[in-house]
């Protein structure tokens, strides 16, 4: 239950994180959803929007305090924030990555140590972070995106052990394709190299494809909700057909996912 939870979402104006607030707000909680533009938000069910771009330290700290000074309390931080980059790894400028580790890494830490401090005090907290299967697997053409969730899969296994004797937990949910705005909101790099060109465009018309078929965002947002309610929370949350993926992941032949895996992105087949 969450009835008496003070909840914090980054990211609520579309997708994932607009339906986890929507989702948690029904179900009791009061929310407090981040935005970086109010203007372009319809507004959340019962939940109150909070300014924040979670690259900037100032708005991740005021925020946060804004939502500590009116509800005095945030048992739930859900850490959605985040996009992608398409291009080859050779193709992406250490800007670029730098600008997606900002927001996909750096914004989780920033937002993570702006509300542990109160968590601790209060000797309460569950800590959503909204990693991916690729956080997991690679993703050939996301590299980059691959790379950050991988970061943030090794910060919150971590996070889990030093802050569990404080009473908080820190987990992750590692949805697959989701029929979000992700697409239309990913950057495309700059400098693309021409031999990479024909398998960046097989792999992006699989991966639009697959998330325009993908799951709703409201599946995301019930495996959060599990997440936050759990009495003993598992590390990894993954949805839907990640389920069998991960597990796939893990225990076929290395050799065999591989084979698999270039298969269903159409990659060059080579010994
Ligand atoms: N959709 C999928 O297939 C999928 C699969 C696995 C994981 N995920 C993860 O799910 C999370 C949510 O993505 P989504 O699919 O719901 O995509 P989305 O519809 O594009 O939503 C992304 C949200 O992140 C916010 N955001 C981006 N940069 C930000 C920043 N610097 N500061 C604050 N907010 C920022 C956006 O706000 P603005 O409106 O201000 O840009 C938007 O609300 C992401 O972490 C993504 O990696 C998605």
């Amino acid at each position: 239950m969450v009835g008496n939870k003070v909840a914090l979402i980054t990211g609520v104006s579309s997708g994932i994180g607009r339906e986890t607030a929507r989702l948690l707000a029904e179900r009791g909680a009061r929310v407090f959803g981040t935005v970086r533009d109010p203007s372009r938000v319809d507004p959340i069910a019962k939940g109150e929007f909070v300014l924040m771009d979670v690259t900037g330290d100032t708005s991740v700290k005021s925020a946060v305090r804004s939502v500590l000074d009116k509800a005095g309390k945030i048992d739930i931080l859900i850490n959605n924030a985040g996009y992608s980059i398409a291009g080859a790894l050779e193709e992406t400028s250490v800007e670029e990555a730098h600008l997606l580790f900002e927001t996909n890494f750096f914004g989780v830490l920033r937002v993570t140590q702006a509300v542990l401090p109160s968590m601790r005090r209060r000797g309460y907290g569950r800590i959503v972070n909204i990693s991916s299967m690729l956080g997991v697997l690679p993703g050939p053409y996301r590299g980059m995106y691959v790379a950050s969730k991988h970061a943030l899969e090794g910060y919150t296994k971590t996070l889990d052990h030093e802050v569990r004797g404080f009473g908080i937990r820190a987990m992750l949910v590692e949805p697959v394709y989701t029929k979000t705005k992700i697409a239309n909101n990913e950057k495309t790099v700059e400098a693309a190299i021409p031999a990479y060109a024909d398998q960046r465009q097989r792999v992006t018309e699989i991966i639009e494809k697959e998330i325009a078929h993908g799951d709703d965002p409201g599946t995301v947002a019930e495996v959060v909700y599990a997440a936050v309610t759990a009495k003993s929370p598992r590390l990894h949350y993954p949805v839907g057909e990640g389920v069998m993926l991960s597990r796939l992941h893990r225990f076929a032949p290395e050799r065999m996912f591989d084979n698999q895996f270039r298969k269903r992105f159409q990659l060059d087949q080579t010994t």
